[in-house]
């Protein structure tokens, strides 16, 4: 008989719930108990915040977004700020409490389900002596360990419809469409969404780009009687000799920048030398939300039921790993070290170059 407890880190993804669905099921077979620890790590600090559960629990959630327990980006265990009796804020290390409340449950493992953060947060833990297994999770797919995140398949899908029908609007108008999707550090949204949605230009952060290259695109459409143009922005992409566009910290106790304004910055550029009608949009956490794709789904169910084995094998300090077609599992020391980023050398960036997309450079 084992005692896990599972928590969801940093911004959700679709995928969440059937994570926690094969995780309770696997368990259940085994008739060892789960816990979730709501928003994070709040349920280990708060223990009211910690809920059981059952098959009940989970009944039919592997089809729907977000996450039954909840999930923050602001809850930095090892740095978690706090106000005290003055009303002062101060940033406080809990991670002791948090460690013995995990003792004093009974739990046997804590299966931490989150990004290149949370999973920072699980390697800490883990160095602690907590057993602690991660399953990655992030739309932006930039973890170097996995072949996949889960999440990613939804919001390049609903990018890709996203501009579909911006291809009409944008066609009827003759106008310039500049689209700002998610991709801090990686542009796989945006080059995934951009190919399969015909983009004219894609912007990613790997790519610093030059505005005169994407407004000479714009302006040969026309010599093939296109004068309309559709280009896709990762938030995280800048112009050449420039910066990324964020909005400050955003929130207390978060700890990246909140990124967005690229597109519209792309868009007053183009508009500008260009003279022609142009609009921007920011798709936002539309990319995060909705039901998992078929992909994403059997992706965090094998995620899930892959972490419950290694549970049962007693390796713990790992993270589950798609090595395609295979689950496996990696140290969460390397797990959390590198960064997957768009390459020059991928395909996907030789398809776009070969099919005519602008890539800014
Ligand atoms: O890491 C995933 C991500 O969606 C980034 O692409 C984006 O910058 C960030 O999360 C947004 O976070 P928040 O939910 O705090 O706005």
């Amino acid at each position: 008989m084992k005692k896990i407890v599972i928590s969801t880190g940093g911004g959700d993804a679709p995928g969440l719930n059937a994570v926690i669905y094969a995780v309770v099921h696997a368990c259940y077979r085994r008739g060892w108990e789960v816990y979730g620890s709501r928003n994070g790590y709040k349920g280990l600090l708060d223990m009211d915040e910690l809920v059981r559960l059952g098959l009940e629990d989970v009944e039919g959630i592997y089809s729907l977004g977000g996450t039954i327990i909840g999930s923050t980006n602001k809850g930095d265990p090892f740095a978690m700020p706090v106000e005290n009796l003055a009303g002062e804020i101060q940033v406080v290390d809990v991670s002791d409490k948090i460690l013995k409340n995990f003792q004093r449950m009974g739990f046997d493992c804590h299966i931490a389900i989150g990004g290149d953060g949370s999973l920072e947060i699980a390697r800490k833990f883990a160095n602690k002596g907590m057993p602690v297994i991660g399953v990655p999770k992030t739309i932006d797919n930039d973890l170097e360990a996995t072949d996949r995140t889960f999440g990613f398949d939804t919001a390049v899908a609903t990018a890709t419809e996203a501009l579909d029908k911006l291809h009409s609007t944008a066609k009827s108008h003759d106008r310039v469409m500049v689209v700002e999707v998610m991709g801090r550090d990686a542009g796989w949204i945006a080059l995934y969404s951009g190919i399969s949605g015909g983009a004219d230009a894609i912007l990613i952060p790997e790519i610093p780009f030059d505005i005169g290259k994407v407004c000479d695109k714009i302006m040969d459409n026309a010599l093939h009687e296109k004068d309309y143009a559709i280009i896709v922005v990762a938030e995280g992409a800048m112009a050449l000799g420039g910066e990324v566009v964020s909005k400050g910290n955003g929130e207390l106790g978060r700890s990246e920048v909140l990124l967005g304004g690229i597109g519209e910055w792309v868009a007053s550029e183009i508009r500008e030398k260009t003279e022609k009608d142009t609009r921007s949009l920011v798709l936002g956490h539309l990319q995060r939300g909705g039901s998992p794709t078929t992909f994403d789904r059997l992706l965090a169910m094998r995620f899930g039921a892959a972490a419950v084995r290694l549970v049962e094998k007693g390796i713990f300090g790992h993270m589950v790993a798609l090595v395609s077609p295979h689950m496996s599992s990696v140290a969460l020391e390397i797990a959390v070290k590198s960064r997957r980023k768009v390459d020059m050398k991928n395909d996907k960036v030789f398809t776009a170059r070969e099919i005519g997309i602008c890539l800014g450079d």
